[in-house]
């Protein structure tokens, strides 16, 4: 089964004269381990296709299964519940310093499993593994304000990985890193995304950070106007 169908996806926001195609009629699957990249220009439409799937804003039209669950039918079915499915199925990852800065790197990651219903024992367990293996080990009782940049960004890899959710949506992770901080991250994403089983969607703006992915779709005006597979070069 796939991790992702989506089918002629739109978002439109305004009316008339203030309309807005922000994304319109995005068509792709995406498989299980599967790592798709997201390129295109400021204001092409990248973030709204991650806000649509990651059901934080509401489509215009189209359909979203995710994990085989209908969750996008022209707009939110009736009685979805949204915050269920985004604690179990979805993970989100934006720009560092997103981490809650009252609570240490390892209370970061828990509170993502205890949202979740995991004990508060398991919950550390796990949340000290996962980061552990994420190189952070000696930054556990850390509050974010003394994290380097990419020890940030790892701890917040780490929180949208704790319940090992279906898909991940990304946006511009790598953003606030340099070259190798970023590739780093990305090198880390795809291991975990090949471990886990779990579907990855990466927005970035930089061509540099897509080495390794599966997939690339380039997206220019709300749409999606090239896909192409790595070590494929679309121009000859
Ligand atoms: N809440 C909103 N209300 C109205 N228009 C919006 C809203 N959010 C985004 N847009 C518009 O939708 C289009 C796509 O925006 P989006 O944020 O998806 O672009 P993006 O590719 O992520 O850009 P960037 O690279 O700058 O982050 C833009 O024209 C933007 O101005
Ligand atoms: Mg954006």
């Amino acid at each position: 089964m796939d991790a992702l169908q989506i089918e002629k996806l739109t978002k439109i926001y305004g009316s008339g004269d203030t309309e807005v195609v922000a994304l319109s009629d995005a068509t792709f699957d995406v498989a299980p381990g599967e790592l798709v990249a997201i390129l295109g220009p400021s204001g092409s439409g990248k973030t709204t296709l991650l806000t649509t799937i990651g059901l934080v804003t509401e489509p215009t039209r189209g359909r979203v299964v995710l994990d085989g669950e209908l969750i996008v039918d022209h707009g939110w079915p009736a009685g979805l519940d949204l915050k269920r499915v985004r604690r179990e199925k979805l993970g989100f990852i934006f720009q560092a310093h997103n981490l809650i800065p009252f609570l240490t790197t390892v209370e970061n990651v828990m509170i993502a499993l205890e949202n979740n219903g995991v004990a508060a024992k398991e919950a550390r367990e796990r949340s000290v593994e996962l980061l552990r293996s994420l190189g952070l080990g000696h930054r556990l009782d850390h509050y974010p304000a003394l994290l380097s940049g990419g020890e940030s960004q790892r701890t917040a890899i780490a929180r949208a990985l704790a319940n090992r959710p279906r898909v991940i949506l990304a946006d511009e992770p790598t953003a606030a890193l340099d070259t190798e901080n970023g590739k780093n991250v990305m090198r880390l994403l795809k291991k975990l995304a090949v471990e886990n089983h779990s579907a990855i969607l990466v927005v970035t703006h930089d061509q540099r950070m897509v080495e390794g992915f599966d997939r690339i779709f380039e997206v220019s005006d709300g749409r999606i106007v090239n896909e192409r597979r790595n070590g494929i070069s679309a121009d000859a």
